[in-house]
């Protein structure tokens, strides 16, 4: 007799479908792809906005990668550190390329953050019921500046050291406990390889985990309650019969073609600057790094690399003590205050919209004074202090804690317009 199966008996499953039911019957795989991609319904109007959460992710595994190969062949000592950074630009294969794709990726890091961090400024993502998906951004923030100030000092540059010595000194202003913890903190009587050893620790593995852990939740948050949009409409509010929002597609194929194609897009620029301009004019590698670490040699002039800029403007705007402490001590509290205040962004929001779009004029101005500031602080931050640029920076400070401490009476107080049922597509 033939054993060709007959209309009526149902067709052999294929070898995939096979192994993924034994999978699935042991590990909820087919559901986890179906619940974070094929049947995630993401809005269908997202715009340019909503590339830079993939796109740091890109980053992240591009820093894990990297920061791996150099490690095989990076030396944590005094004598070795900055050594073994020549070794790998000069002998070891493609250790410049690695090294460059580094470099260049904690900017890029925090250009894609700083981007992420906008967008969610101007559609309100913060807003309930987003608040743990924006603490979880916060955090990841936090442990970001973190991780980069650790890696700074890795190279052992001139720049590394003296970076490291004024930030570690900040600690030491802290009344009572600030001298000794400072101690604490290097391991020693100044910034040595006992520091440059700890230093390599967090940066190579305390933070990294971290980092991850805190990049999964971030995102098991967003899934949980779903993405927001730029017309901060919540699109589960308006379902079909399959309970499907009637705004939502999934998630893949659409979303993950259209990213695939940003990030295309970006490797373009990301590699332009990684082959034709890692230094960045001294912004991405700064020059004085070229040089050994040196306890002796104070760079002509300190200061941290870009994306520090503006929180750095923020700590020398403090000139003056007050009750009884002295001013190092307020720029600590100021620059720290400066970093996590948006972390209150879901409690100091009042509007009854989530949209730029839908919210008044006092919002709009009030964001854009909020990003003007961060670049004039930025700028404060990068050329040398005078008297003037001291006040400008007092005064920047002031109006970048302005879009925050304001924003319970601005919010509340203006006319917003009428928000649409179903997103929109412009
Ligand atoms: C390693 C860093 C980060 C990674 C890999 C990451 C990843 C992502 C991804 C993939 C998304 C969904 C796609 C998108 O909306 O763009 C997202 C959404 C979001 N992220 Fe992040 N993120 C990071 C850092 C941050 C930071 C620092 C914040 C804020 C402090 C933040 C706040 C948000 C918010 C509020 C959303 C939801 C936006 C919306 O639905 O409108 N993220 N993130």
């Amino acid at each position: 007799m033939s054993s060709k199966p007959s209309h009526n008996t149902p067709a052999k499953p294929g070898a995939m479908a096979t192994m993924m039911e034994w999978v699935d019957e042991r590990f909820p795989l087919t559901e986890t792809i179906e619940y974070h991609a094929s049947k995630y319904w993401a809005p269908k109007n997202f715009n340019f906005w909503y590339y830079f959460g993939i796109l740091a992710s890109v980053v992240l595994v591009n820093q894990l990668v990297t920061g791996i190969w150099l490690t095989m062949s990076y030396v944590p000592s005094g004598a070795g550190a900055f050594a073994s950074v020549e070794y790998i630009m000069r002998d070891v294969e493609y250790g410049w390329l690695l090294r460059y794709l580094h470099s260049t990726g904690a900017s890029a890091f925090f250009v894609v953050v700083y981007l992420h961090m906008f967008r969610a400024l101007a559609y309100g993502s913060y807003k309930k019921p987003r608040e743990l998906l924006w603490l979880l951004g916060m955090a990841i923030f936090v442990v970001l500046m973190a991780e980069g100030f650790f890696g700074y000092l890795l190279p052992w540059g001139n720049m590394s050291f003296w970076a490291a010595q004024v930030i570690v000194s900040l600690v030491g202003a802290i009344p009572l406990i600030g001298p000794d913890m400072m101690e604490w903190v290097r391991g020693d009587f100044l910034i040595s390889e006992i520091t440059l050893n700890r230093f390599f620790a967090l940066h190579v593995i305390a933070l990294p985990l971290v980092l991850v852990a805190l990049v999964f939740l971030h995102i098991v948050a967003l899934h949980h309650v779903g993405s927001n949009n730029p017309d901060g409409v919540e699109i589960k509010k308006n379902k079909d019969e399959n309970g499907i929002p009637k705004d939502g597609i999934a998630f893949h194929p659409y979303y993950t073609v259209h990213d695939i194609q940003a990030t295309v897009v970006f490797l373009f620029l990301f590699c332009a600057i990684v082959f034709f301009a890692p230094e960045m004019g001294g912004f991405f590698l700064e020059k004085p790094n070229f040089e050994e670490a040196n306890p002796v040699k104070t760079p002509e002039h300190i200061v941290p690399v870009w994306y520090y800029l503006p929180f750095y403007a923020m700590l020398r705007a403090a000139t003056f003590p007050l009750f009884g402490l002295d001013a190092k001590f307020w720029g600590l509290v100021v620059m720290a205050g400066a970093i996590i205040v948006p972390m209150a962004l879901p409690w100091l929001d009042k509007s009854p919209v989530k949209s730029m779009r839908y919210k008044g004029r006092l919002s709009k101005f009030m964001l854009g004074l909020f990003v003007f500031s961060f670049f004039v602080l930025g700028y404060l931050g990068y050329v040398p202090s005078t008297s003037g640029r001291t006040i400008a920076a007092q005064v920047f400070t002031m109006l970048y804690f302005s879009y925050f401490v304001l924003m319970p009476w601005y919010s509340r107080v203006e006319q917003t317009k009428e928000v649409p049922d179903r997103v929109t597509m412009r």
